[in-house]
């Protein structure tokens, strides 16, 4: 196992990358630590505010290969959040997705095979499609790839790259697959963030469909301390699944956030389906549990949520600026109140 000592942090002004660099200089103060981050609609430098002082902030493109080649010859690991990384979006306009989450990550790859860096490959259990809710299997590294929407099938084909850039070029790559995250830096047009916020503005939560959907929920922390035992002690080549058993329908996790403002459970609206909407993803996180160890903190949902919602309350400067802006996209795109 190593500790990498210069990091170079893609989307680290995204939600998960910012918690990542936050946890990071906080539990490894020697680490020198750059962020790349585009600064797309979805990175916020305010989410890095708080510890400026203590990372180099780049402003840039991850397929920008001349940049790239500069950041990675002088680092010891990249950790790659950087992505276009929401469905919906995915749904009203593929091309962004393709571009950075292919490319992008093409452009990575080349610049860290030419540099023999260490690279960690963060992406999603989107890739492996969805489950039905009665099927008792949930998904392990071994679940053949079968991806649904523009965002995870390219996310899907970003891994393919990976995989063969480490079969092929001898790169030093591990991935991760990580199920649906909460907590605080999460942009609004995301599920949780967005009906916590509908509701301090007194707006009904809105549900896609029937809400049984079922997503595996995890803390962005305990995701964030997973691809950090991955980095350090994971087996090259290998591909770890994270996730904490988390698994709940969209209509319970509403619930849970109407009850937590002291408003009915059912106080929400039923609105227009996501097309091709995934119905169920389960994690089995056996690997990552028995061969590195590692173990989520946070064991309760509604503690974590409590936590969450009283965030969004706390720092709603953070997430005002976004909030109509996102609102008008859901509109634009054709969401409607059945
Ligand atoms: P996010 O949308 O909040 O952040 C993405 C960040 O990447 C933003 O700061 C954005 O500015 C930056 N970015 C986008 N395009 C870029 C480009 N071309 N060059 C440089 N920077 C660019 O996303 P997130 O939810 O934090 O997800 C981070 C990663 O984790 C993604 O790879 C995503 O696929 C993966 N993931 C997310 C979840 C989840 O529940 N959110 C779960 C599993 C895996
Ligand atoms: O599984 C990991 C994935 O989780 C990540 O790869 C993605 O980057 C991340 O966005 C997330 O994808 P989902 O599509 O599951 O997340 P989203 O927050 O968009 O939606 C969660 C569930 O809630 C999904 O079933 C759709 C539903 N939903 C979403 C919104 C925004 C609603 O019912 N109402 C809403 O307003």
């Amino acid at each position: 196992s190593s500790t990498p000592s210069r990091v170079l942090v893609t989307g680290g002004a995204g939600f998960i990358g910012a918690n990542f660099v936050h946890q990071l200089v906080t539990d490894r103060p020697d680490t020198t630590v750059t962020v790349l981050d585009a600064l797309t609609y979805a990175g916020n430098s305010a989410s890095l505010t708080p510890i400026a002082d203590r990372i180099r902030f780049v402003h840039g493109d991850i397929a920008d290969a001349e940049l790239v080649d500069d950041l990675v010859r002088t680092a010891d690991a990249v950790v790659h959040f950087a992505a276009e990384s929401h469905n919906d979006n995915s749904l009203a306009d593929p091309w962004p997705f393709v571009q950075t989450n292919i490319v992008g990550t093409y452009t990575l790859l080349e610049a860290v095979r030419r540099h023999d860096v260490r690279y960690h490959h963060v992406s999603t259990d989107e890739v492996y499609g969805d489950l039905e809710l009665d099927d008792p299997q949930r998904f392990t590294e071994h679940t053949p790839y079968n991806p649904s929407s523009p965002y995870s099938s390219s996310k899907a084909g970003s891994d393919l790259l990976v995989r063969a850039w480490v079969r092929s070029f001898g790169v030093r790559a591990t991935i991760s697959n990580c199920s649906n995250n909460y907590g605080p830096y999460q942009h609004v047009e995301k599920f949780i963030p967005r009906q916590i916020t509908n509701v301090i503005d007194g707006v009904r939560p809105r549900l896609y469909g029937e809400g049984r959907n079922v997503r595996d929920w995890i803390h962005v922390d305990d995701h964030n301390r997973a691809v950090r035992t991955i980095v350090e002690q994971g087996r090259i080549g290998q591909t770890y699944l994270i996730g904490a058993d988390g698994e709940l329908d969209n209509r319970t996790v509403v619930g849970y956030i109407l009850e937590a403002f002291g408003r009915d459970a059912d106080d929400f609206d039923h609105v227009t389906d996501r097309p091709g909407h995934d119905l169920r993803y389960a994690i089995d996180p056996t690997l990552l549990r028995e061969e590195l160890g590692w173990q989520p903190q946070y064991r309760d949902f509604r503690d974590g949520l409590a936590q969450t919602v009283q965030w969004y309350r706390d720092n709603e400067s953070w997430w005002r600026p976004s909030k109509a802006a996102t609102e008008r996209a859901y509109t634009a795109q054709g969401e409607r109140v059945r």
